[in-house]
C-alpha cells in the first residue's frame, strides 16, 4: 500500500531480462535483435547462431554494464563459447548473444511521464574506436586500465530522432514503465535503429543523461526533476 515513483516489480523484473524485452519489445512493433539465450558454452549450437560474427555476449539479467569488456564482441565460435563460459561462471546465469550492430552510431532516448509518456531529446554516446562498443560499458567497473579512444558515428537526423522517440515510446509503453525510463539503441550500416534495452532506474546524477538532456531543453535540471517527480505524484495521487 505505500505509493512508489518509478516502474512497479513486473516491469523492473521484466526488463531486468533482456529476452523477455526483448520479445516483448518485437511484438510491439519495435525492431528488437535476433538473440540466443545459452546457459553454458555446450549449449551453442553453431548451425543455428542469431546472426554472423561478430556476435556480443552479454548477461542476461544484468545492467550497468555488467560483464562486458572487449571480449565480449566475439568473431568466431571459439571466443563465443569461452565468453558464454565466462558469464555463466561469473553470473551463474544464462549469456545472451546478439548481433554485433554497427555503423550509425549508439544513442539513448529519455521518456519521461505516462498517459501518454514523453519522449525527449535524444542522446548519441560516443564508442570506443576500436572495439565499437560503447565507451561507457567499457569505462564502466574501473575498467580504466587502458587509454581508450572514441568516435561518435553515425548522425542524428530529425527522422532519425523521431524513429527512435517513436519506439522508445512504444517498448515503455509495452513493458508498462511509469514516470521515467531510458531505453538504449544502435543502428546499422543501413541505417536501421535496433532497440537494446530499456532502464526504469535510470541514473539522475549530475552530468549524465538526464542533467544533459535536461539542459538541452534550457530548464534548470533541479526544476527539471521536480516536474518529472511531480508528475509521478500526480499519478499516485499524493
Ligand atoms: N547487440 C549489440 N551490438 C553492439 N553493441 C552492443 C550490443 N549490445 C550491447 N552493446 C554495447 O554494450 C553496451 C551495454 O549494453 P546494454 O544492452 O545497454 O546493457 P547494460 O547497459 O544493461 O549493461 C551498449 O551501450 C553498447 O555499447
Ligand atoms: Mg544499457
Amino acid at each position: 500500500g505505500v505509493p512508489c515513483l518509478g516502474s512497479d516489480a513486473l516491469s523492473l523484473s521484466l526488463t531486468l531480462d533482456k529476452a523477455y524485452t526483448s520479445d516483448l519489445a518485437r511484438v510491439a512493433g519495435v525492431n528488437a535483435l535476433t538473440y540466443r539465450s545459452y546457459r553454458r558454452a555446450d549449449d551453442v549450437d553453431e548451425s543455428d547462431l542469431p546472426g554472423d560474427f561478430p556476435l556480443f555476449v552479454k548477461p542476461r539479467r544484468e545492467g550497468s554494464s555488467m560483464g562486458l569488456s572487449p571480449a565480449s564482441k566475439v568473431g568466431n565460435a571459439s571466443e563465443l563459447r569461452s565468453q558464454v563460459e565466462h558469464i555463466a561462471a561469473t553470473y551463474e546465469q544464462d549469456a545472451l548473444v546478439e548481433p554485433f550492430v554497427e555503423g550509425g552510431g549508439e544513442f539513448t532516448v529519455a521518456v519521461v511521464g505516462n498517459d501518454p509518456p514523453e519522449a525527449l531529446p535524444v542522446l548519441q554516446r560516443a564508442v570506443e574506436a576500436e572495439t565499437r562498443i560503447g565507451l561507457h560499458a567499457l569505462e564502466h567497473r574501473g575498467a580504466l586500465e587502458r587509454d581508450w579512444t572514441h568516435e561518435l558515428g553515425g548522425t542524428l537526423a530529425p527522422a532519425l530522432e523521431d524513429e527512435l522517440q517513436e519506439q522508445a515510446v512504444c517498448v515503455y509503453e509495452k513493458l508498462r514503465c511509469k514516470d521515467f525510463a531510458r531505453a538504449d539503441f544502435r543502428i546499422d550500416d543501413d541505417g536501421t535503429p535496433w532497440f537494446l534495452e530499456i532502464n526504469p532506474l535510470p541514473t539522475f546524477k549530475p552530468g549524465d543523461t538526464f542533467a544533459i538532456v535536461a539542459e538541452l531543453m534550457n530548464r534548470e535540471y533541479e526544476d527539471f526533476l521536480a516536474g518529472v517527480l511531480q508528475n509521478g505524484f500526480e499519478r499516485l495521487g499524493v
